[in-house]
Formats: C-alpha cells, structure tokens, sequence
C-alpha cells in the first residue's frame, strides 16, 4: 500500500471515534476530533500497519492499533502546546486546541485521548494476548519512561547547559518511545517473534532520534506555512534542542547517518522493508 492510501484508510478509521452530538459533554468530543483531525502526517499508525503486515498479520485488523496510537499523540501535542508547557498558538495548520476550547478543556480532551486510547486497543478484535501485549507497550511509552518523563525533563532543564546524552535521553523519551511503540505494536498485533519485536525497535529508535533531530532544523529552517506550527518557538522557549547544540550542518549528518542505520538495521530482521526504508528517507528530508 502507498502511504497515501494508508493515510486514506486511517483518517477515515479515525473520523468514526467520538461523535457525541446531543449529549451534555459534545463540546469536550469536539475539541478531541478538533486535534486529531485535523491532518497529521500519521506516521506512527502507519507504522503499527505497516510493520504488522511485514510481521505476517493482518493489518486491516490492527487499525484500532494504530488509530490508538495516533490518540496519544494527539494528546501529546495538545498538551505540549499547552500555555504551560511550549505555550504555542498553531498546531497541523490551526490555531491549537486550547486557542479555540479553552484551557481546561484542552487539558481534558488530551487527558481523555489518551484513556480512549487504551480502549481502542482493548475494545478491538484481536486475540486477548495481542491486545494486552500491545496496551503494555503503549503504556511504557505513554509513561515515566515515555512521553510523561522525556517531556518533564524538557521543561525542567530548560535554559540549561546539556550533555549530549542528556539531550537524547529527553529524546528518547519524549519522541523516540512512541515511534519504537508504534513499530512494536505492529509487530503485536500481528503475533510477531521477539527477534522481530527487537528489530522493530532498533529501526524505530535510530529514526525516532532522526526525527526529533529534523524536528528541531524545521523549527529553525522551515515556515509556518509549510510546517503548521510556529517557526521559532524553541529558541523563544529556551528549549535544549539538537540545532541549538550542534547547528545546522552536523544536524542534516546526523540525520543521514541515523536513516542510513535504521534501514541496515531493518533489513537484518525482516524482508520486503521497501516501504518502510522509504518512509525512512522520506522523514528525513520532510518539510514539515
Ligand atoms: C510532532 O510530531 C511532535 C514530535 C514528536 C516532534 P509529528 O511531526 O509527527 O506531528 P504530526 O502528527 O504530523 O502533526
Ligand atoms: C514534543 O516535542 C514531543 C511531544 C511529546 C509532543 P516538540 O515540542 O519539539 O514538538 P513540536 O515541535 O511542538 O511539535
Ligand atoms: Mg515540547
Ligand atoms: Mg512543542
Ligand atoms: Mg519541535
């Protein structure tokens, strides 16, 4: 499948999440099918599809897998764009969620994305074991050692001197964890060996670092239009980012290098990676 047909399939799974027309809550729904539709790139539920069909399963059958996964981003984003966190106004093209519904329903719309997330999951149709292996690693990734814990140590080591390994730590956590959930629950779903599992997370761990890397150039490099976020917020928010510690050019190297590993590494575990070698290529050169 293209990854213009995945994108296809997946906002259309995604527009069936949340209609609640006529019930006292329908503003808080809103604001939730605001954020995730709003027209994210859906890299990471094309990756639990992507990597469940190369695993051997059937990925028509993980897709409440990765519309999952796409709900706790979503929340993610909402919440890191919060006034107290990056405190920024645009988001995929929009004024942000909060811009529009207020801070307090901002604040619930992410908080329920994220539970819904792990409904989607556990309501689906796989087979028990897959279902609960694949809540446990969105849930490691979501957590203290995810997303919750990488973005803690961004704001709290703002304006801060860091180590390079200080600095991917944050990375890894905040960006990296939920692309290596992504690729794994593909595998999940599909039933996949633990030799696959590992190889899932070591392509997903070299492009997640390439992708927070990029993340950071296009802050500095891109345009608003372009990106649908604002250019220049991490210098305004003192942010420890890749571009501020190495600049431009040891950026765009590391970025290569850490595509060219992820795809080495992927065709030591698997075959028919062409997709997903592409991808990789893709991500590095975005534009947004
Ligand atoms: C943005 O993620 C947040 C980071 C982890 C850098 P994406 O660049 O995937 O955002 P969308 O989903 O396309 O909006
Ligand atoms: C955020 O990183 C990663 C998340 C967990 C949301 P950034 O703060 O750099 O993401 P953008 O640039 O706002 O999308
Ligand atoms: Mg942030
Ligand atoms: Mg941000
Ligand atoms: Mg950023």
């Amino acid at each position: 499948m293209t990854a213009e047909a995945y994108k296809q399939k997946i906002d259309e799974a995604l527009e069936a999440y949340f209609h609640a027309e006529g019930f006292p809550f329908a503003p808080l729904a809103e604001s939730m099918r605001y954020s995730l539709l709003a027209g994210g790139k859906r890299i990471r539920p094309m990756l639990v599809l992507e990597f469940c069909r190369i695993a051997g399963g059937d990925a028509e059958a993980a897709l409440p897998v990765a519309c999952a996964v796409e709900m706790l981003h979503t929340y993610s984003l909402i919440h890191d764009d919060l006034p107290c966190m990056d405190n920024d106004d645009l988001r995929r093209g929009r004024p942000t969620n909060h811009k529009v519904y207020g801070e307090c329903t901002a604040t619930l719309a992410g908080d329920c994305l994220q539970a819904e997330a792990f409904g989607a999951i556990l309501r689906s149709a796989l087979p028990a074991e897959r279902k609960a292996a694949c809540a446990e690693i969105l849930a490691g990734a979501a957590g203290i050692d995810g997303i919750c814990g990488g973005q803690y140590m961004d704001m709290a080591w703002e304006g801060r001197e860091l180590t390079h390994e200080q600095l991917n730590d944050i990375n890894n956590r905040k960006t990296s964890a939920l692309l290596i959930a992504a690729c794994q629950m593909g595998v999940a779903a599909a039933g996949g060996s633990d030799a696959m599992l590992d190889c899932a997370a070591r392509y997903a761990a070299a492009v997640g670092l390439a992708f927070q890397i990029r993340d950071d150039m296009l802050d500095v490099l891109s345009t608003e239009q372009e990106l649908g976020k604002p250019i220049g917020s991490d210098a305004q928010e003192k942010k420890n980012t890749f571009m501020a510690l190495y600049g431009e050019e040891k950026c765009a190297e590391m970025v290569t290098r850490l595509t060219e590993a992820a795809k080495e590494a992927l065709n030591e575990g698997f075959s028919d990676t062409d997709f997903l070698c592409a991808l990789a290529d893709s991500m590095a050169v975005r534009r947004s």
